[in-house]
């Protein structure tokens, strides 16, 4: 038995689920019909060609992100970690070294950087427990509650999974969902959390920032200057040579060194059975399913 990302979504969609059907004094069904609402308007607002005006303050905005997008995104950043050579040894090393990793996701929503390490680690079987702390800043604040209920279920799986002693878990995950806007240099004072971590991740935030922000490059700046020399800032992005000339500008004025750019793509998610989503699944998979395949570029940038 291993942990899995649908099955670990399963639990924390039926608990929000619930919780929305009576704070609106709803039916199920009828918040399963706002999920897929807001499914239908992500995707438009994902593909407009500008930036999109997505609804993450809404529960049933985020509840469709964690069905349909979660785990693609989880899956992405798991395979960018086990593939690159340069920076799986990173990780690994540092693991092995200090039984610890730092980890600053931004523009993290839920904290789909926590599932990929707890299937990453798991499947790593280094016979060690690591802690993993994260540092998420993320502009929108509503999703504490899906990063706090992920953190909750990997912890229930790991407990499932390795009993209640931690020290058998392959990791021990901690951490802050912190409410940040990254292209606004004023809160730059307020993120002490967030200097000297091992690992920084953009994962598909630079097309929802989608123009080639010029405070973003300043905020990201300031970050690379704090950072530790040697540290690891992992680019994922849609595939496109807009994105990539956006990272490259980041990078320009950062003074990071990038890898090249590598494309992946994935054609069906491994070892992830939807269905494990449950009732969710089984109520609206006719109409919307979950993502199950990606297709993405990625640079590693590295602190000098
Ligand atoms: C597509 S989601 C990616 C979430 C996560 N990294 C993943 O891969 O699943 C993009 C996230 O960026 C956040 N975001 C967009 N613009 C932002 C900004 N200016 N500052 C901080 N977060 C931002 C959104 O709220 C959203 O949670």
């Amino acid at each position: 038995m291993t942990i899995t990302f649908f099955e670990l979504l399963n639990p924390i969609l039926n608990k929000e689920i619930a919780f929305l059907s009576n704070q609106l004094q709803i039916s199920i069904d009828e918040v399963y019909q706002l999920i897929l609402d807001e499914a239908e308007r992500n995707q438009a607002e994902w593909y407009s060609d500008r930036v999109p005006d997505l609804n993450y303050e809404e529960p049933a905005c985020r509840l469709a992100y964690l069905y349909i997008v979660a785990a693609a995104n989880a899956s992405t950043f798991q395979y960018v970690i086990e593939s690159n050579k340069d920076l799986l040894n990173y990780v690994l090393g540092i693991a092995k070294e200090r039984h610890e990793l730092k980890i600053c996701a931004f523009g993290a929503g839920p904290g789909t950087e926590l599932m990929a390490m707890a299937k990453f680690f798991e499947t790593q079987k280094l016979g060690i427990s690591v802690s993993v702390d994260f540092q998420l800043l993320d502009k929108v604040k509503e999703w504490a509650s899906s990063w706090y209920g992920i953190r909750e279920q990997v912890n229930e799986s790991f407990k499932n999974l390795y009993g209640a002693n931690r020290s058998k878990w392959p990791i021990i995950p901690s951490g802050n969902l912190l409410p940040c806007d990254v292209t606004d240099l004023d809160q730059l004072p307020y993120l002490g959390s967030v200097w000297g971590q091992d690992i920084y991740v953009l994962n598909f935030l630079l097309s929802e920032i989608f123009n080639d922000n010029p405070r973003l490059r300043s905020f990201l700046t300031q970050v690379v200057k704090f950072a530790p020399t040697g540290a690891r800032f992992i680019f994922i992005e849609r595939r496109g040579l807009m994105w990539e000339q956006r990272i490259k500008n980041i990078a320009r004025e950062s003074g990071l060194t990038l890898s090249p750019f590598i494309e992946s793509r994935c054609d069906r998610l491994v070892s992830e059975e939807p269905s494990n989503l449950g009732q969710i699944y089984d109520a609206i998979q006719e109409s919307r399913k979950p993502r199950l395949t990606w297709n993405v570029v990625y640079s590693i940038g590295v602190k000098q």
